[in-house]
């Protein structure tokens, strides 16, 4: 009797959780760069592909897995985590499902959000259509033992935007809470080794995405093209659709730097949280570890 109308009771809350999200989804005017509406939300049908490919759904699992084990280190064992960009919730899922966390997932694209709300298998965690840049419009009095920030997912508008997004996290952190940026191409592996010729190629599933890349060194930001291509049978392929990024790529002491002047505490600067290297030009993405100043 009581497995029931514990069933009952989880069968209305998701379904309350449903009609939140739903009401939440109108939400798409958040604010963003245009590239990155166009990419994430009017094509999240295609860049979820990226995000779905099998290698990164492992990857997502082992990236939970560091994080948890880092958290637990410090304290943080069963405490509520923001995941902001949550994307598809490759991280969000396995860090609530498996190792125990209260989840809250925030991302700009309406698509993925839903995506990651059909991961989620528990009753404490959400998720939520919204924006890096408007946490306040978010949030109220919500303060979080940990935010993580995973996957190149700041230095997609301005500096000043990043800054911002620092400074407005920092004030839904509780004392002593963790900031984890997880992680990020180093802008110091890139000056030596950008590979100029133009076309990269990602096989996602079904999916073929070609992607060309320009880095310019004066202003630190990578433009990239991508095609998007489904086959259309005897290895012919089919362009699905087209888009653009323009991406700030910041140095490790860049973002350590940004992370001090908005009240955060750098604790470590590693090539992963496994490992815990120091970085040195040769590490090709970092990850950053703030404490709530
Ligand atoms: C590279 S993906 C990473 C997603 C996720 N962290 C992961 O590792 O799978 C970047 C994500 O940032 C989201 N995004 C882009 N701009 C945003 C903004 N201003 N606010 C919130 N999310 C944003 C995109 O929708 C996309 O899901």
């Amino acid at each position: 009797m009581q497995n029931k109308n514990m069933q009952k009771i989880g069968r209305e809350r998701s379904q309350d959780l449903r009609r939140g999200l739903t009401s939440n989804l109108r939400k798409t005017n958040q604010p963003c760069s245009d590239w990155a509406k166009h990419l994430f939300v009017d094509n999240a049908h295609l860049y979820a592909n990226v995000l779905e490919a099998r290698g990164k759904i492992a990857e997502g699992v082992a990236i939970a897995g560091e994080i948890s084990e880092f958290l637990a280190s410090h304290g943080i064992k069963r405490g509520n985590v923001l995941d902001i960009p949550c994307g598809t919730g490759r991280v969000s899922a396995p860090l609530s499902n498996q190792f125990g966390y209260t989840v809250t997932g925030v991302d700009l694209s309406p698509t993925l959000v839903e995506m990651a709300l059909a991961k989620n298998r528990n009753e404490r965690s959400r998720f939520m259509v919204g924006s890096m840049q408007n946490l306040g419009g978010l949030f109220a009095e919500e303060r979080f033992d940990a935010a993580i920030n995973v996957f190149t997912s700041i230095g997609y508008g301005t500096e000043r935007d990043d800054i911002n997004f620092f400074k407005s996290l920092r004030n839904f952190v509780k004392d002593d809470g963790i900031f984890i940026i997880h992680t990020l191409m180093n802008r110091e592996y890139l000056v030596a080794h950008f590979d100029e010729r133009p076309t990269d190629y990602i096989d996602a599933g079904s999916l073929t995405m070609y992607e060309s890349r320009t880095f310019d060194r004066a202003t630190s930001r990578v433009k990239a093209e991508r095609e998007f291509y489904g086959s259309a049978g005897e290895d012919g392929l089919e362009l699905l659709g087209k888009s653009s990024s323009d991406m700030r790529i910041y140095a490790p002491s860049e973002v350590a730097g940004m992370l001090t002047i908005t009240g955060w505490k750098v604790l470590h600067v590693v090539d992963d949280l496994a490992s815990m290297q120091k970085v040195t030009p040769e590490t090709i993405r970092f990850a950053v570890v703030a404490k709530r100043d």
